[in-house]
């Protein structure tokens, strides 16, 4: 039998964090070994959570040097950050150093957008700051697992959840050739995906019965989108990206069109997307327009397309805190070990939210 992974959570008290040890308690490789509150060291992780505190009555968040001194005492541990983008780097650094110094292996998945770029500079020009580790960017493949068959490197930045339901279908079409290489992206989604702290514009009162776009065609995920899909397929595409807030709390619809080179009917581009993705266990091709509902809260991802004259449209939907952040990252941690990528990821949606 495989022994158990210790697994160390940071970005305790927020909602990719609550997802990430849902996740956990049921996964038959991963113990939670410990969880980082910056804000809330000691206190109750069940009152944080209280979905989860049935399960984890007595467990605390711990701090930064609880942490730091878990990750250098095992010789191996799974590492999953859903910190915020600028302090996601310095913090893995830090405990990657310590691991270093201690002689042990961490692996790690960054959740945040800090390890989504190849250079420091390609990072800081989106996000305006310093990179907190870039030293550490060469250690990181940043990709979804559907589209990197081989990982040659120690730690992954995960794409992240506008990403995962944007690349999943226009991936297979850039790499089938059969489109031009300008992509029309609108894409709609739930408001965790603005995290635990409500503010004028994400708070939900004020988006549950509306629906906008917000930063349409300049959105700081599309160079990542563009970055991601060139590696992914080959093909230097530029990305039209809408984004919008929707009326619910999770979940991404998102609809990619783009112009045919020449005539494929709906049945030829359904059937490229369910080759394309023969090998890939969570993700679904359908006949019928996917529905949110019959994702949410797990970690699989419904496409399906039409194609009339020369344009083709390609709809897919993934849970923004689940596929797109925490269940995606134990997707790739089970590849870091070893373990069947499926392993505690297999639970079906609710259905009804
Ligand atoms: N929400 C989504 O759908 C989604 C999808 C994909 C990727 N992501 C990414 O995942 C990460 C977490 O997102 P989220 O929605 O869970 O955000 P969130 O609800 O705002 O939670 C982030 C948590 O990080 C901790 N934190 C805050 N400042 C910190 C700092 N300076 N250093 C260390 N920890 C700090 C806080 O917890 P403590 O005070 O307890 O430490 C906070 O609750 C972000 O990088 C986000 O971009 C989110």
């Amino acid at each position: 039998m495989t022994e158990r992974i210790p697994t160390v959570v940071l970005g305790g008290t927020g909602y990719v964090s609550g997802e990430l040890l849902r996740l956990i308690i049921g996964h038959p490789h991963f113990d939670l070994a410990g969880v980082l509150s910056d804000s809330q060291p000691g206190e109750s992780i069940g009152k944080a959570f209280p979905h989860l505190a049935a399960v984890l009555s007595d467990a605390t968040f711990k701090s930064q040097a609880e942490i730091e001194q878990l990750i250098a005492s095992r010789p191996r541990s799974a590492l999953f950050s859903a910190a915020p983008h600028g302090a996601s780097a310095a913090l893995i650094d830090r405990l990657l150093t310590s691991a270093e110094r201690a002689g042990t292996r961490p692996r790690v998945v960054d959740i945040s957008a800090d390890f989504r770029y190849t250079s420091a500079s390609a990072y800081e020009a989106v996000y305006k700051h310093a990179h907190g580790a870039p030293q550490r960017l060469a250690q990181f493949s940043c990709a979804i697992p559907e589209h990197l068959p081989t990982l040659t490197t120690p730690h992954v930045g995960h794409p992240g959840c506008f990403s995962t339901a944007t690349l999943l279908a226009s991936v297979p079409l850039l790499a089938s050739g059969w489109v031009e290489p300008t992509l029309f992206v609108a894409a709609v989604t739930g408001s965790t995906g603005s995290g635990r702290k409500p503010s004028e514009s994400t708070h939900h009162p004020l988006r549950h019965s509306d629906l906008y776009s917000y930063n349409a065609l300049v959105h700081r995920h599309i160079p990542e989108i563009t970055a991601c899909a060139e590696s992914a397929s080959g093909v230097a595409a530029d990305f039209a990206f809408v984004p919008h807030s929707g009326p619910f709390a999770r979940g991404i619809h998102a609809t990619v069109q783009a112009t045919l080179k020449s005539k494929h009917d709906t049945a030829q581009v359904i059937g490229m997307l369910r080759e394309y993705y023969r090998h890939s266990p969570f993700v679904r091709v359908l006949d019928a327009a996917p529905r949110m509902k019959n994702i949410v809260a797990s970690n699989y991802a419904h496409l399906s397309a039409v194609a009339n004259g020369r344009t083709v449209a390609v709809m897919s939907v993934v849970d923004n805190l689940n596929k797109g952040a925490a269940g995606g990252a134990v997707q790739w941690m089970n590849r870091l070990f070893a373990l069947p990528e499926t392993a505690g990821l297999t639970a079906p949606a609710a259905g009804w939210t």
